[in-house]
C-alpha cells in the first residue's frame, strides 16, 4: 500500500514510537503505516460502521491486529489514558473543533495532536489559542488539485495575530509555490465576486469587508 503525499507528510508529523488514535481511520491506511514502523499500539476510530469495516479487513490482510484496534465511536470519547498522540484529518476544520470541544477533558493525557482540515482553517487555529494549544509545524501538501493545510499542536500558550489564525503562524513564515497558488487563486475569486456585486445600501458593508479580506490577501502575498 502506498500512501498519498497528504498521509506521508501526516505520518511524518507523528512522533515516533507512542500510542496513536487516528480519528476518523476510515480505510486505516495511516493507522497500518504507523503501527508497521513503530513500537506502539493504535486506535483506529470511525463513527461510520462502512468505512470501520473496510479498515478491519485492511488491518487484518496486513496482520497487524496485534497492534491495531479498532471502536466505533465518535471523537476522541473512547480514547484511554495510553493514547499520547492523536490524527484527525480529512474532516472539515468545524468537525475537528466539535471533536475536540465535546470530549475535552480526554486530552489531558495526549502529549501531540496531527490535525488536518479540509477547511474552516482559521476557526481551528482559534479554538485552539483559546484553549491554549500551539502550532509547533504546519504546511500545505497538494493532493488532487486540492491544496491542504497539516498542523502539528502541543500543550501551550501562542499568541496568535488574526493573519496568523487566517494563513497560519508558520505557513506564512514559509511562503512557497502552495501558498502562492492557494491564496492568489482566492484572491481572483473574491475579487470577481466583489466585481460583481452592485454598489448601494444593501451591500455597503458586504463590500466592504470583501475589500478587507482582499488587501490582508494582497498585502501577504506581497502584490
Ligand atoms: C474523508 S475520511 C478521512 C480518512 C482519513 N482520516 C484520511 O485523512 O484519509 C473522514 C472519515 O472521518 C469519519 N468521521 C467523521 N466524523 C467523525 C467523528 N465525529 N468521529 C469519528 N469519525 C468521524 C468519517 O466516517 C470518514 O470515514
Amino acid at each position: 500500500m502506498s500512501l498519498s503525499i497528504r498521509l506521508k507528510t501526516i505520518l511524518d508529523y507523528l512522533e515516533p514510537n507512542l500510542d496513536l488514535a487516528d480519528i476518523g481511520c476510515d480505510h486505516g491506511y495511516l493507522s497500518i503505516e504507523y503501527a508497521k514502523n513503530n513500537d506502539c499500539k493504535v486506535l483506529a476510530i470511525d463513527n461510520k460502521k462502512g468505512p470501520l469495516e473496510s479498515a478491519k479487513t485492511n488491518i487484518k490482510n496486513s496482520k497487524l491486529d496485534n497492534k491495531i484496534s479498532t471502536n466505533l465511536s465518535s471523537g476522541i470519547e473512547s480514547i484511554t489514558q495510553n493514547i499520547k498522540q492523536i490524527v484527525i484529518a480529512g474532516m472539515g476544520g468545524n468537525n475537528i473543533v466539535e471533536i475536540l470541544y465535546k470530549d475535552f477533558e480526554k486530552l489531558k493525557y495526549v502529549d501531540y495532536m496531527v490535525l488536518q482540515p479540509n477547511n474552516n482553517s482559521f476557526e481551528l487555529r482559534q479554538f485552539l489559542n483559546s484553549k491554549e494549544y500551539k502550532i509547533i509545524d504546519e504546511c500545505l501538501v497538494l493532493e488532487n488539485d486540492y491544496i491542504y493545510e497539516i498542523l502539528k499542536v502541543v500543550k501551550g500558550k501562542q499568541d496568535l495575530t488574526y493573519k496568523d489564525l487566517y494563513f497560519g503562524p508558520i505557513i506564512r513564515k514559509n511562503i512557497d509555490a502552495y501558498f502562492i497558488s492557494k491564496y492568489s487563486s482566492y484572491m481572483n475569486y473574491l475579487e470577481t465576486v466583489y466585481k460583481s456585486i452592485p454598489d448601494n445600501k444593501t451591500t455597503k458593508v458586504k463590500k466592504e469587508t470583501l475589500l478587507k479580506e482582499i488587501k490582508l490577501l494582497k498585502d501577504e502575498l506581497k502584490v
